[in-house]
């Protein structure tokens, strides 16, 4: 299928649902062959039928990012599918929201080992066949939270975190044709915004509401809003764009 991604292989974390799926989704659509990795087998399983019906080429594969072996293994076989890893996106992600005092050591070390753990053990994996191929694009979904966000101190350090990991792979890996560079969502209509919504006690339709009174742009972000930022990095044209992070959100502070 041509298109701008046409002859690319596009590996994306939590790719079944949400944010991810619509990264997916972008890159199938404009020729990308893409492979998807989850932890939820029944979201995996529906969303790769799917793509499949519409005839793109998809490798699908549940394993949990916090697992280096199981992510290991994935990329692996998904070049062993495709011949190349061109891109990845490092979007899988959880929220344990709690204010500091609430917060459990697990709620703090699920996130930081989702987050960061999880994209540090894609990286690594993915960077092996893109120094081989001098080329990739690696992008890391952060957050507006990165920059505090009451009831996310686990997710705020993680999603910073996030922005000094992105610019140190983009220093060491750009000599290789590699860049490295993040995407930081304001508030996007998912499950994840789903979840706060019933955690705080109001209706989805309330917490948009909300939202929306604050974003200048007068609306909420849909995964596509996020998957077309995640595209400007991705594009082989892109390549002088190297440790950037651009805050997707509707206006310059949500
Ligand atoms: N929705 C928002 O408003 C928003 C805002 C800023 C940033 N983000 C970030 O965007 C990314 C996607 O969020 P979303 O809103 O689509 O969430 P979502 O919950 O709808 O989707 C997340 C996906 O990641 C998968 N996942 C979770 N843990 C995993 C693991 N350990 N291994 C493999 N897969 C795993 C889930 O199964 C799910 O399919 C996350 O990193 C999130 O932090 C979201």
């Amino acid at each position: 299928m041509a298109g701008r991604f046409s002859g690319r292989v596009a590996f994306v974390t939590g790719g079944s649902r949400g944010i991810g799926r619509g990264i997916v989704e972008l890159f199938a659509e404009e020729g990308a062959r893409v492979a998807l990795i989850d932890l939820n087998e029944e979201a995996l399983n529906e969303t790769t039928s799917e793509l499949r019906e519409k005839g793109y080429e998809v490798f699908s594969k549940v394993a949990n990012v916090v697992d280096s072996e199981q992510v290991e293994n994935a990329v692996k076989e998904a070049y062993g599918t495709f011949g190349s890893i061109d891109i990845l996106v490092n979007n899988a992600g959880v929220i344990r929201d709690n204010l500091l005092f609430k917060m459990t050591d697990s709620d703090w070390q699920t996130v930081m080992d989702v987050h960061l753990k999880g994209s540090f053990n894609v990286a690594r994996a993915a960077q092996k066949y893109m120094v081989e191929q001098k080329y990739g694009r690696i992008i890391n979904i952060s957050s507006t939270s990165a920059l505090g966000n009451r009831g996310q101190a686990n997710y705020a350090a993680a999603k910073a975190g996030l922005q000094g990991f992105t610019k140190t792979l983009a220093i060491e890996l750009g000599r290789y044709g590699i860049t490295a560079n993040s995407v930081a969502p304001g508030f996007i209509e998912t499950e994840m915004t789903k979840e706060t919504a019933a955690r705080i006690g109001i209706t989805f339709d309330q917490l948009v509401q909300a939202s929306v009174a604050s974003i200048p742009v007068g609306r909420s972000g849909k995964p596509a809003d996020i998957a077309n930022a995640v595209a400007f990095f991705a594009d082989e044209r892109s390549s002088f764009v190297n440790g950037q992070v651009i805050y997707v959100a509707g206006g310059p502070k949500c």
